[in-house]
């Protein structure tokens, strides 16, 4: 320690206590997260190369921020890195720092509180010993898969050797997080502790370091030679139901590296390190990490004014009111509910109560949050609300109605929102004496899933009343995304066409599973018509009618017959599908056209209203107009958004497409205006 003692570190703090344990704590400075940038990590191998002179007894790492262990590698960094030869450098010196820790001739101990992720997880993997808090906060994955990676650090090495291989490739394959209870049962780590007790246990580990662990005969087996290429075979398999070889190699290249190098543990931590290089420099990963950046812009967004809001009163307990209602419990927050129908109300506890069960398991903690959900008959919530959501029927006189009645009864600072998907906020608010106050807040069902909502503002909209909306937005975890007051916003707008797209083909005779198979195929999580009978075609009927009313859109025959028909989609059993025990049945069928084709038709008028929203700054700019895409709809991620994708395969080639397709199919094909200015702005013109 001698020698630490004299230099100054800017991120890690050693200490070495009375018994000889050095604790060293990361603190990345400039940071509130702490992330294994290059130079955290290149202080940390100096602080371990000091210790070579005189080894302490033991070495306990942890976190000096309160939000979590370590987060990850510095995800900025690997944007700047432009060649597979740079990406190498830099992952195997990361491997070669984390080894460092490994050869430590002393026991060490990572001490983990809050997120243990990516990299971090990796850190913690070249420790002997992993001690977790069994806090729910405490989580634990390595979720690189995400971002078009796999580890790289030595990860896929570590965490099979610890796990044996189908409990650790499990992890990097989903990339999901466990809590501190669940990774001690995988023996992920050694102990999960009470937080107050992290401290001892450390202590007490280095001081009767017990035999480090090590996974069974049974967790070994799947990994031995012979069983290899069966457990491989397997996990592809699985892997290709979820996402295609061509859209994300990361998962595949992972389970190619265990299989053929896990034999040969030298060879693998370099085969790791080519893998990863390789994955970092293409474009699935740049495009997903682009994604992640836009989320991260979305949660900027949503941070903010200094709003912290603690009840809410909902008015509409139907499919979405119920459930933004306890989503927003859920989040933590005190929750009153109105509806007319009284019916309504036990209906919204029962679905709630079921949603608080899958998400917080434990009894006592689903009884706190029912008991944070309060049915509110006569509205007695409304004049304590911090926020007040109306999401009662989609119709203009009864909204307006509805807020002639409450507004006296509103606190002057309360911030008033409707979940309307297609009323200008302009006719709703003339029923306020504030009209300014009045913000839209469209949530998509599934309010559960959808990260998404879209935070509507018109010309007149107070803007410290959007402020607080984007704020409340984060305040319940979801991504809030400004947009401007006009039909169908944006998410719904950039859809619909797309969606009729769809039945467009469908009346022309092209069976519906292939359509769906086209969409698949170029990266949609779910074809478009399983889409539009999933959302319900009565819902998409309204929608195209109220979007036909400003823009030139055809609602087509075949949509109005089907829900004549009472086949409203999924819920109903019939749509375009027919379907059994919730799920469709496709009855196979052949196109005459080939599927990339029918997707460049269906993506083609997508890009052609991104294109006009963009133009008409339905948002601010183009990225925002790619997340909310994104987060809105599911639209591939790994293309980057649509913007993004359209920039990629060039915009004038797209728009000659666009031309072709008008020629045959008609003006719904006419290329926007806004083409031109892009097409300006690629030969420099902007
Ligand atoms: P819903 O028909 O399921 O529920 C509406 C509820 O409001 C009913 O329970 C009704 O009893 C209640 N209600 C009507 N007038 C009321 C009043 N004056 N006071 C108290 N309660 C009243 O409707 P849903 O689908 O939940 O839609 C609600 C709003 O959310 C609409 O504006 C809709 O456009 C919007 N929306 C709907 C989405 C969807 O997928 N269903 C998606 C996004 C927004």
């Amino acid at each position: 320690m001698m020698a630490n003692d004299q230099v100054s570190y800017r991120h890690w703090r050693p200490e070495q206590d009375s018994e000889g344990i050095v604790w060293l704590t990361l603190d990345r400075a400039d940071s509130g997260t702490n992330a294994l940038s290059r130079e955290v990590l290149e202080e940390l191998a100096l602080l371990l190369d000091n210790f070579a002179g005189s080894p302490p007894r033991g070495v306990v790492i942890r976190s000096g921020k309160t939000n979590g262990f370590i987060a990850g590698a510095d995800v900025h960094e690997f944007t700047r890195i432009t060649s597979h030869a740079e990406a190498l450098e830099l992952i195997q010196r990361g491997q070669s720092i984390l080894t460092k820790i490994e050869q430590l001739p002393v026991p060490t101990v990572a001490m983990i509180s809050g997120f243990c992720l990516g990299g971090g997880l990796e850190l913690a993997l070249a420790c002997r010993y992993r001690i977790a808090a069994s806090t729910p906060e405490t989580k634990l994955g390595a979720p690189e898969v995400q971002l078009g990676i796999h580890p790289g650090f030595g990860g896929t090495v570590r965490l099979t050797r610890l796990l044996g291989p189908v409990a650790a490739l499990d992890l990097m394959l989903t990339g999901r997080a466990i809590d501190g209870r669940k990774a001690k049962q995988l023996g992920l780590v050694d102990y999960a502790v009470p937080e107050r007790q992290l401290v001892n246990a450390a202590r007490a580990t280095i001081l009767h370091p017990p035999t480090p662990k090590r996974p069974g005969l049974l967790q070994r087996l799947p990994g031995t030679a012979p069983l290899r290429p069966l457990l491989a075979w397997y996990l592809r398999r699985s892997v290709a139901s979820k996402a295609a070889l061509q859209h994300y190699p990361a998962p595949y290249a992972l389970i190619d590296l265990w299989q053929r190098y896990s034999g040969n543990l030298a060879t693998m931590y370099l085969e790791e390190a080519r893998s990863v290089a390789t994955l970092i420099t293409s474009s699935t990963a740049r495009n997903l990490l682009r994604v992640f950046f836009l989320q991260e812009r979305l949660k900027t967004e949503g941070r903010g004014a200094d709003f912290k809001p603690r009840y809410v009163h909902l008015i509409g307990g139907g499919t979405m009111g119920g459930d933004i209602a306890a989503w927003c419990v859920l989040q933590g927050f005190h929750v009153t509910i109105q509806d007319l129908d009284h019916g309504r109300l036990a209906k919204v506890v029962q679905r709630a109560a079921g949603l608080f069960k899958k998400k917080l398991r434990s009894p006592r903690l689903v009884q706190a949050a029912l008991d944070r959900l309060i049915p509110d008959r006569d509205g007695a919530g409304i004049g304590r609300a911090d926020v007040v959501i109306e999401a009662i029927f989609e119709d203009a006189d009864a909204k307006r109605a509805l807020y002639r009645q409450i507004e006296p009864r509103l606190r002057p600072d309360a911030l008033l929102a409707t979940n309307t998907s297609s009323i200008p906020l302009e006719e709703l608010g003339q029923a306020l004496t504030r009209p300014g106050r009045l913000v839209g807040l469209h949530f998509f069902n599934p309010v559960a899933k959808m990260q998404l909502v879209e935070v509507v503002a018109a010309a007149g909209t107070d803007p410290a009343m959007v402020a607080r909306a984007m704020a409340f937005v984060g305040a319940i975890k979801r991504l809030p995304l400004p947009v401007k007051s006009s039909p169908g916003f944006l998410v719904n707008r950039i859809l619909l066409p797309y969606l009729l797209e769809a039945v467009a083909m469908e009346m022309e005779g092209i069976p519906a599973s292939a359509i769906d198979r086209a969409a698949v195929e170029f990266g949609m999580p779910m074809g478009p018509i399983l889409l539009a009978d999933t959302v319900g075609l009565d819902i998409c009927l309204s929608v195209a009618r109220i979007l036909a009313r400003h823009y030139p859109i055809e609602v087509p025959k075949r949509l109005e017959e089907l829900v004549a028909a009472g086949r409203l989609g999924r819920k109903s059993g019939h749509g375009f599908y027919d379907y059994k025990n919730q799920q469709p049945v496709m009855p196979s069928g052949k196109a005459a056209s080939p599927l990339s084709e029918l997707a460049e038709r269906l993506i083609l008028r997508l890009l052609n209203e991104a294109v006009a929203c963009l133009r008409e700054r339905v948002v601010a700019d183009g990225e925002l107009l790619d997340a909310g895409v994104i987060f809105g709809t599911g639209f591939a991620p790994f293309y980057g958004g649509p913007l993004h994708y359209l920039q990629t395969k060039g915009p004038e080639a797209l728009r000659q497409r666009l031309d072709d397709y008008a020629m045959r199919y008609g003006s719904r094909f006419t290329a926007d205006q806004g083409w031109a200015d892009l097409i300006a702005a690629g030969k420099g013109g902007a």
